[in-house]
């Protein structure tokens, strides 16, 4: 399985008010940021730069696929910047090609569009729909309420989230918004605009919920029927996360249910920025020469990282493991939901993309009252040494590496449990 790699040396420099007056000073403040300064890290731990060692739980939100700096991804990095780094797409090169058919062989027929992230992957979707509805002067994309899809002007049009919208309007046209898993909404939501649908296979962002078998059935009757597109945002629940490619193979399984486009991006690169897009082969040549494109996209270096990450997934049967070990976190998860009701009201996901939505007014949860309760318990435990990120206000995420360990997941339960064992004291 996980390839060992001695752990470094902590690096005791203990400059972490330095590296925050840094940020103070000269970074945007766009982000709400933990309290904490990263330095390097290795398989599923990350170390902070006063040599504290935290099991990763969020890795990097989904990105950190094999962990971090593995020996493979590493391998491949230097390999390929020895020969050949970025070329522009007005040239071929092998890597890009051999990507793209190994994204298709693990779809479907159909083409690949490569890009820098998950924005800018649904972005390309977007675009793909208003070329096919163009001449119908269909334009309009129907998405979901509590759904995530990016943060440019057309991805918060398209997020069903008030917050992301807020002080950037007006909205780019053409996006609505309609409740996830509902099926007569969605049929009542069209319109004789409406040309492609989007959502999400477990929507992350919004809670860690998945789409039920039945949903995803019946978009696709509904797209067949009318003409839509039906495009999946796989950038977060995709890449093997709930233990199959895409996240719709996982919950339909056996199904032969096909989107018409994905989008991809966090772990294809396992921490490369690279994203994706595949369209199903009759759109493939929609987008025809000169009507979209990226410099950066597809580069031979971001190409021979995601082939090598492919690879190592294949070779350490990553997917098993993901639902694997993905079960049993589950599994103790729901075990301490049992033990802690005050606490963890619900556990929620598929393979290792886990969530639990904590109890409403915790009385006593210490740190700071303006900030929400999801983030409050996440500072717990990054001081009890686990990494896991924030879904709104209630929700916490835990996204660790693929290749993450039976054992790993007994020690981030424990840190968990001993953190939940301290609060229901305080009750
Ligand atoms: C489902 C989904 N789509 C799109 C995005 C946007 O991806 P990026 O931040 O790489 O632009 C995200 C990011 O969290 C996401 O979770």
């Amino acid at each position: 399985m996980k390839e060992i790699v001695p752990s470094p040396p902590p690096i005791v420099r203990n400059d972490i008010g330095a590296v925050q007056a840094l940020f103070q000073r000269h970074v945007v403040p766009s982000y709400g940021r933990f309290d904490l300064v990263l330095s390097h890290g290795s398989g599923s731990y990350v170390y902070d730069v006063v040599g504290r060692r935290y099991l990763d739980f969020g890795g990097g939100i989904a990105v950190s696929s094999l962990g971090h700096a593995h020996p493979a991804m590493i391998e491949a990095l230097v390999e390929q910047a020895a020969k050949l780094i970025h070329t522009s797409n007005f040239y071929y090169h092998e890597p890009q090609g051999r990507l793209a058919k190994a994204l298709v062989e693990l779809i479907g027929p159909g083409k690949c569009f490569f890009c820098n992230s998950g924005v800018e992957a649904n972005e390309g979707l977007f675009k793909l729909a208003r070329r096919f509805g163009h001449d119908e002067g269909r334009f309009e994309i129907i998405t979901t309420i509590n759904s995530f899809h990016g943060r440019t002007l057309a991805g918060i049009a398209a997020t069903g989230q008030e917050k992301v919208k807020k002080g950037f309007e007006p909205m780019v046209a053409g996006f609505r918004q309609v409740p996830y898993n509902d099926l007569s909404a969605m049929r009542e939501a069209l319109s004789p605009a409406t040309v492609a649908i989007m959502i999400e296979g477990v929507q992350g962002e919004g809670g860690v919920t998945p789409a039920t078998p039945e949903y995803l059935l019946g978009l696709r009757q509904f797209c067949d029927e009318k003409k839509l597109l039906l495009f999946m945002d796989e950038v977060q629940c995709g890449h093997f996360r709930t233990g199959r490619f895409q996240s719709y193979q996982r919950i339909l399984e056996d199904s032969n249910f096909s989107p018409d486009g994905i989008s991809m991006a966090k772990s294809l690169g396992g921490g490369f920025p690279i994203g994706a897009f595949w369209v199903r082969a009759p759109y493939a040549d929609l987008l025809s020469a000169g009507s979209h494109g990226t410099t950066y996209g597809g580069s031979p270096l971001a190409c021979a990282v995601a082939l090598k990450i492919l690879e190592v997934i294949e070779r350490e049967d990553l997917a098993d493991n993901a639902q694997r070990v993905g079960s049993y976190l589950e599994a103790g998860l729901r075990h301490l939901a049992q033990e802690y009701p005050s606490l963890v009201s619900i556990v929620r996901g598929l393979g290792l993309m886990l969530g639990i939505e904590l109890a409403p007014n915790i009385p006593n949860l210490p740190g700071d009252p303006t900030k929400t309760q999801a983030a409050r318990l996440i500072n717990l435990l990054h001081s009890a040494g686990l990494l896991a990120i924030p879904a709104g206000t209630q929700i916490i995420r835990f996204l660790p590496p693929l290749n993450l360990r039976q054992n790993e997941a007994d020690e981030g339960l424990a840190i968990l449990e001993q953190v939940l064992a301290r609060l229901a004291e305080a009750i």
